[in-house]
């Protein structure tokens, strides 16, 4: 009986992945959370996560203080230099990788697979809820595929992507989940997992999952 419960478990499981389909958030929730000045004195990194994974509502309100859509010409919650919005958030969760379409404000199913240890060098990453992977896509800032970049064309890129990078820091403090910020990436092999073209830069992660007490 026990082997069968445990068979069932493992087929459901193995479903739940195969089936894995576009994420349609729930709209966020934009007047909860602890006054800022709280957040911000709570902000901090944290190495140490339970498995739990995060509500659907959780995502949401995540994925929109990151960089969600917060005015009618469709600028975010992150500034962009010169507006480019060239920071294309994935989301590497147990159900799968997803890339964060905030026009539509739904996660983008990009591959059926698990996809966390690919995003860090640090062992926390494999069961962590979520892994963000902030990638410059290049194209946007007139960068074609096969050409070459340079640092100085990132410069700008690696700042976007740490005010989004903030953002999810207060974001964490405000619904007390864990987060770190990391640079500790193989960069090579992550971005096969992604998929990425020549033009597409990896250039932070980011942890976000509970917190252990
Ligand atoms: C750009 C950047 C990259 C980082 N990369 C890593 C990393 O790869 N691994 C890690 O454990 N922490 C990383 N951190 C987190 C820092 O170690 C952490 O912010 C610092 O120790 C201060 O702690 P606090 O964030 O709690 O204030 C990084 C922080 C920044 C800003």
């Amino acid at each position: 009986m026990k082997n069968l419960v445990l068979s069932l478990t493992v087929l459901l499981s193995l479903c739940a992945c195969a089936f894995a389909q576009d994420i349609t958030l729930p709209a966020p929730d934009k007047k909860g959370g602890k006054p800022l000045m709280q957040a911000l004195n709570e902000r901090k990194s944290v190495r140490e996560f339970t498995a739990d994974n995060l509500t659907q509502q959780q995502l949401s309100d995540l994925l929109w203080a990151a960089c969600g859509v917060n005015r009618p010409d469709k600028r975010r919650t992150a500034p962009s230099a010169m507006n480019n919005q060239e920071i294309d958030v994935y989301v590497a969760m147990q159900s799968g990788l997803y890339l964060y379409d905030a026009g539509a404000h739904v996660l983008k199913l990009v591959k059926n697979k698990d996809v966390r240890r690919y995003t860090g060098t640090q062992s926390f990453v494999n069961n962590a809820a979520v892994n963000l992977v902030y990638v410059a896509n290049m194209g946007r800032t007139g960068i074609r595929e096969g050409a070459k970049i340079n640092d100085a064309d990132l410069f700008m890129s690696y700042s976007d992507a740490a005010f989004i990078a903030q953002n999810v820091y207060l974001y964490c403090a405000s619904a007390n989940l864990g987060c770190i910020v990391r640079g500790a990436i193989s960069k090579e092999s992550l971005a096969t997992e992604l998929g990425l073209k020549s033009n597409h830069v990896i250039l932070l992660a980011q942890t976000v999952g509970g917190m252990r007490r």
